[in-house]
């Protein structure tokens, strides 16, 4: 495995990350705590060190089942999650921004994670609204003060231009970000990376494999159609689309004999802004071949 220092902080990630939304339930699949070890304990073994999960992948059910899988084994983790919502049932969100709401999300998350202290805490797609109160990034220092958090984390919303937010990051006292950024999704290269790096923010870009499609295992025509696999519910004709440009990709791109999923996560890491990437796993297979995209 590789590592590169996240941002300003002394947080040396490992360059593969695991992304959990997937144990949350919304991916198609339910996951036991013990398939949650099993697939965790693979990724420890090879170097991986980085988790990424938030508090509405299920109400706070990702980070339970990762709270028990890596329990005694703390210290080996950099654990990142999320604030700002509630989740009532799959596929909602209830916003929660007030400091008291995220507060009370905090060690709700800290007792999940059955941990006193998270690693990177990560503002959650929220508005420029609700992004600027003072009130919110000081309750949060003091947290920091508190040891209950290390670093502050901005996951930007694909909703709306994420450019203000980032440019007031090292302001509210964020060290890294964390943004879609993909062999599909090139945009951050533009204006969001330079930011980045002149402000020196740690980067993990998300959706490494744009929800699996570079994954190479979908061709055009495939339909998502089970209703708790979250990609039911995304435009299908885009999706359509996406996967006509990954089999022009593959076919024009791509190294024939590397595995396309881990050559998209090696071609993340290529863009010097990029710290880490977290592609979301649901097996052990996919855990070991994405790791395999380091040695890229
Ligand atoms: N707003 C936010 O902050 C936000 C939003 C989205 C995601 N995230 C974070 O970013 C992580 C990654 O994003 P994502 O999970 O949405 O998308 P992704 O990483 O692009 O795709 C994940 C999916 O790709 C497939 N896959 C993964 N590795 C594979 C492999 N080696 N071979 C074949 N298929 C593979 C799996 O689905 P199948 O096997 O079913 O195809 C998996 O569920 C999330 O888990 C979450 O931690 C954060």
């Amino acid at each position: 495995m590789k590592y590169r220092q996240l941002g300003k902080t002394d947080l040396n990630v490992s360059v593969i990350g695991v992304g959990t939304w997937q144990f949350g339930g919304e991916w198609g699949k339910a996951f036991t705590p013990e398939e949650v070890k099993g697939l965790l304990g693979r990724a420890g073994e090879l170097g991986l060190n980085l988790i990424d999960t938030a508090e509405c992948y299920g109400d706070h059910l990702s980070e339970a089942l990762i709270g028990q899988a890596i329990e005694g084994e703390r210290d080996r983790w950099i654990i990142a999650t999320k604030f700002g919502h509630k989740f009532p049932g799959p596929f909602e969100r209830i916003d929660q921004w007030s400091p008291q709401e995220v507060q009370q999300q905090l060690e709700d998350s800290l007792r999940a994670l059955r941990t006193e202290t998270i690693d990177l805490y990560q503002f959650h797609s929220g508005s420029d609204q609700v992004f600027d109160q003072e009130a919110l990034w000081s309750m949060l220092q003091r947290q920091i003060q508190a040891g209950k958090i290390r670093y502050l984390g901005l996951s930007v919303s694909s909703r709306i231009d994420p450019l203000y937010q980032i440019q007031r990051a090292a302001e509210v006292g964020v060290s890294a970000i964390q943004i879609i950024y993909n062999r599909l999704e090139r945009s951050p290269e533009e204006k969001i990376f330079p930011v980045c790096q002149e402000q020196n923010l740690g980067v993990l870009a998300r959706v490494p494999l744009a929800s699996g499609l570079l994954s190479g295992k979908y061709q055009p025509g495939t339909a998502f159609t089970q209703p708790d696999d979250v990609r039911s519910r995304q435009d299908q004709a885009d999706i359509q689309t996406k996967l006509k440009q990954v089999q022009e990709i593959q076919q024009n791109e791509a190294p024939p004999d590397v595995p396309l999923a881990a050559w998209a996560l090696a071609w993340c890491l290529q863009h010097p802004a990029v710290s880490a990437v977290i592609p979301g796993c649901k097996t052990i297979e996919q855990v070991e071949l994405n790791a395999s995209a380091a040695d890229l």
